[in-house]
């Protein structure tokens, strides 16, 4: 399968956003990973609308966005008017988890569904065939710079072996303290789509960026 790397501006220096992007995109990420945080599904607030909007004016890289809100259905329509490519939504923050993957579709986008550590790959078996990608969380959503939960590789094993038996090639996208370190670790067990922000947007964007591609 086709492997991204999605680096996630949450740990990038808003006071240089653009430079820091552009930095990444000239590097080789296909992906940017942009975590909307509303102060109730997960303890912190993040940005929103405006930003992406700005975002999505200065890079071609695809704008792959996290949703970590409560009722994500309220907000289709904005994050895709506002320019995103992959909306991805919480199967526990969701009241119709399928009525709103199907809105993110009709809207021409990527529809993704996210799980946090502790809910079960099962809960997802209604919809596998209604998603571009399923994104698993390696930490629990809310913050950057968590270390990754080992018991999420067996958990990225399990999904694959899933969409396997069901002919299915779909995305899956890991997030949260990946690092070069276990780089590998999650690439091995399935996952194709990986979300890196500390490990990016500390230190040397470029050479950050390019050390995770030779792996990939
Ligand atoms: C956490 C966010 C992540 C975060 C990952 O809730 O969803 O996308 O930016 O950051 P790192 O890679 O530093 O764990
Ligand atoms: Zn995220």
């Amino acid at each position: 399968m086709k492997k991204y790397l999605s680096p996630s501006i949450l740990s990038a220096d808003f006071t240089h956003l653009g430079e820091d992007i552009r930095l990444a995109e000239e590097a080789g990420a296909q992906y940017l990973h942009y975590d909307v945080m509303d102060g109730l599904f997960v303890p912190s607030i993040s940005f929103g609308m405006p930003v992406l909007r700005s975002v999505r004016r200065i890079t071609d890289l695809v704008l792959d966005v996290h949703l970590m809100i409560e009722k994500p259905e309220r907000y289709i329509d904005e994050f895709a008017d506002c320019g995103a490519d992959i909306i991805t939504i919480h199967y526990e923050a969701c009241e119709d988890l399928p009525g709103t993957l199907q809105k993110i579709r009709a809207k021409g986008l990527k529809a993704g569904v996210v799980i946090k550590p502790n809910t079960p790959n099962g809960v997802l078996e209604g919809v596998l065939d209604q998603v571009d990608m399923v994104l698993l969380m390696t930490v629990e959503p809310g913050f950057g710079g968590q270390a990754y939960i080992p018991s999420s590789t067996e958990k990225i094993k399990e999904l694959r072996r899933m969409l396997d038996a069901r002919g299915l090639q779909t995305d899956i996208e890991v997030d949260g303290g990946i690092k070069k370190e276990n780089l590998q670790t999650v690439l091995d067990a399935g996952a194709n789509v990986i979300v890196a922000g500390s490990a990016i947007f500390a230190g040397d964007i470029r050479q950050n960026v390019q050390d995770f591609l030779k792996m990939m």
